[in-house]
């Protein structure tokens, strides 16, 4: 899609986050995995992120953890040629960017200059810190991602909300400075206590985005297919739905499949 070819005027980019945080305007961020779904979403969103969740979402993994760069750099490329406006970030997949800050350049190279990205997200805090800065002294903007990081998830041994105890709270809180100090652009806060993300989001100067981190954060996010009643494995509290496409496609699937078994379809007008 070309910018400019539709009614949505102006392209999203770091300086218009920080311009929304200023102005204390939320920012809207959703997950697209394809043109056609990203083509949809960019006509509402400030952010597109081609999320690794693509693995539970697309692929039907268990975990995020087997995604590959190859995978997300293939559907970063299918969201680019449906996204104009949005500013579209590419998650950085497990072990793309923790071995070290080369190889993490390397990677989010690629996300930028064959997938299309305008910024990549990486998981975790201080340890993450030197790479970071790699990526953003040579100009990719990088979003962090705090909280319940999903590429965590055996380490952590489930689903629960993190940093409830006053000692994990205080090291997220170090985290988030030391990535803002690195150079990250926008901060993911993933299912943490409301009144952390308050603070969190009062203490930096960059945006923040929550995912089941209450209302005070500067943006919210969610999986496409969880908001819009798609994806049934799984229905966190924090997920709002706002339609229930899953009884529209099933009830759409069996009409055609009932129509083809009657002889009802094709009619003569839809053939030649
Ligand atoms: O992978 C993903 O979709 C994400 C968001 C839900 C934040 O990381």
């Amino acid at each position: 899609m070309e910018y400019g070819t539709d009614e949505r005027k102006g392209k999203v980019s770091v300086l218009t986050l920080q311009k929304m945080k200023k102005k204390g305007e939320k920012i809207s961020v959703l997950t697209a995995y394809d043109a056609l779904f990203a083509s949809f979403l960019d006509e509402y969103m400030d952010m597109i992120l081609v999320g690794d969740s693509l693995g539970m979402v697309v692929a039907g993994y268990e975990t995020t953890i087997p995604v590959t760069l190859e995978q997300i750099l293939m559907h970063t490329q299918y969201v680019r040629k449906g996204t104009c406006h949005a500013m579209l970030v590419a998650d950085m997949p497990f072990l793309s960017y923790q071995i070290s800050p080369e190889e993490t350049l390397k990677n989010a190279g690629r996300l930028m200059q064959e997938g299309g990205a305008e910024a990549v997200k990486m998981e975790g805090g201080e340890r993450i810190a030197e790479s970071v800065r790699r990526c953003v002294e040579t100009g990719i903007p990088v979003m962090g991602h705090l909280g319940l990081t999903p590429q965590s998830i055996h380490a952590f041994g489930g689903w629960q909300t993190r940093a409830k105890e006053p000692e994990e709270a205080k090291h997220l809180k170090e985290d988030a400075l030391s990535l803002q100090e690195a150079g990250i652009f926008s901060l993911v806060l993933e299912k943490v206590p409301a009144a952390l993300a308050q603070e969190v989001t009062e203490s930096l100067t960059i945006p923040t985005i929550g995912i089941g981190a209450g209302n005070k954060t500067d943006g919210q996010v969610l999986v496409t297919q969880d908001l819009l009643g798609m994806y049934e494995k799984f229905k966190p509290k924090f997920v709002r739905k706002y339609a229930d496409l899953s009884s529209v496609i099933r009830s759409a699937l069996k009409q055609y499949n009932d129509d083809v078994k009657s002889g009802n379809f094709p009619s003569d007008e839809e053939s030649f």
